[in-house]
């Protein structure tokens, strides 16, 4: 039996078969209870870049759909932040978390993981740890957090932040005018009701590593053209796959959740996924692209504006350096929101 099992097992890694996607069933039986988010301390408008470097505000909006972003902080001070204010708005107290994980590309420090300084500043006692799987990061975390759950834990605190003003080169007007730093956290809780998530997908194609990378001490180095289209095609991808697992078409999704990367980008992946971009959850015009904080970031604006409700199947997507990408479609909760 254990010969067969792990036989399968390696099946599902062996070169050009499918991504390997595990049944939720009913073992996952978790829900988010609350969300909170934080922004860097200083805005940064387009004309603020265009006395930096030669571009301008017609042809950042034209090209991204970014008109300002935050930056500012750190990383764990944010995560931090956006912690505190989705516990709050969940009515749990610090206590009762059971795990942190935090999706992050900038941690303050190689050495330790800015997830320790984020559980010390929140006063948690339990496990931590940072994820690294780029801007696809929330969502990994989010699917490994229903995992720990499902595994016996009851309340896991799951947080994406970036301060990605650290890595970006100010001089280079290719990368400094989409990347920002922020916040955005999920309390997932045990609960009684079955899941939110209803499918999942997660990957990874590490052929793509020289198309965006940083290096340590470095500045973010991208292949802009390269990563776009590839972008589209793992978004859409990552995306059929979850709506496959749980059994829903295009026509079921209420709103999408997508990483905050290029209002283009996601207008041709939806598209190509036959959902109206009106279902397009979208704050990049406000926040630019935070990586792992971005999808987040616009849950919660769509939470707070009344655009999610309870019962709705939102569909979280990203894409983000590696080239990783990941999807959840979540049957939405009612969980509030809160920004700090
Ligand atoms: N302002 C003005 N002109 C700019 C500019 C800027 N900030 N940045 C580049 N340009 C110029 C280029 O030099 C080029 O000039 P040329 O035609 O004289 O050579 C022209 O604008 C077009 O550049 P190009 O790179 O083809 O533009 P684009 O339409 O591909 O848009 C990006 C550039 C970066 C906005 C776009 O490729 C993109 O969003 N890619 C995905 C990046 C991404 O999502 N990264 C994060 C992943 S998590």
């Amino acid at each position: 039996m254990a010969a067969d099992a792990s036989r399968q097992l390696s099946g599902r890694h062996l070169k050009g078969r499918p991504q390997m996607t595990l049944s939720v069933g009913n073992a996952s039986s978790a829900r988010i209870v609350g969300i909170g988010t934080a922004l860097g301390e200083r805005v940064l408008t387009n004309e603020d870049l265009a006395e930096m470097v030669d571009t301008s505000d017609e042809w950042i909006i034209e090209r991204t759909g970014i008109k300002q972003r935050n930056i500012g902080g750190t990383t764990a001070g944010l995560a931090a932040r956006a912690g505190t204010a989705a516990m709050e708005v969940a009515g749990v107290d610090p206590s009762s978390i059971d795990m942190l994980i935090l999706a992050t590309t900038t941690p303050d420090r190689c050495v330790p993981a800015s997830s320790s300084r984020v559980q010390e500043a929140l006063g948690l006692d339990c496990g931590a740890m940072d994820v690294n799987a780029a801007c696809s990061g929330f969502v990994y975390s989010l699917v490994a957090g229903h995992g720990m759950i499902a595994m016996g834990h009851e309340r896991v605190l799951v947080i994406g932040a970036e301060v990605l003003s650290r890595i970006t080169d100010w001089t280079d007007r290719a990368t400094c005018i989409l990347f920002a730093d922020g916040s955005g956290a999920a309390v997932l809780e045990r609960s009684e009701q079955g899941s939110d998530l209803l499918g999942w997908h997660v990957s990874s194609d590490g052929s793509m590593e020289e198309q965006l990378y940083c290096e340590h001490d470095g500045y973010i180095q991208m292949a802009g053209q390269a990563v776009f289209k590839k972008a589209v095609l793992v978004m859409e991808e990552s995306a059929r796959q979850s709506m496959k697992q749980a059994g829903l078409t295009a026509d079921d999704i209420d709103v999408v959740v997508p990483h905050q990367a290029n209002v283009r980008i996601v207008e041709t992946a939806c598209k190509r996924l036959r959902i109206p971009y009106e279902k397009a959850a979208m704050v990049i015009e406000r926040t630019g692209n935070t990586s792992s904080a971005s999808i987040p970031l616009a849950l919660d604006d769509a939470v707070r504006s009344g655009r999610i409700n309870e019962g709705d199947n939102v569909l979280l997507v990203g894409f983000g350096a590696g080239m990783t990408s990941a999807s959840a479609l979540l049957r939405w909760s009612g969980a509030p929101a809160r920004a700090s």
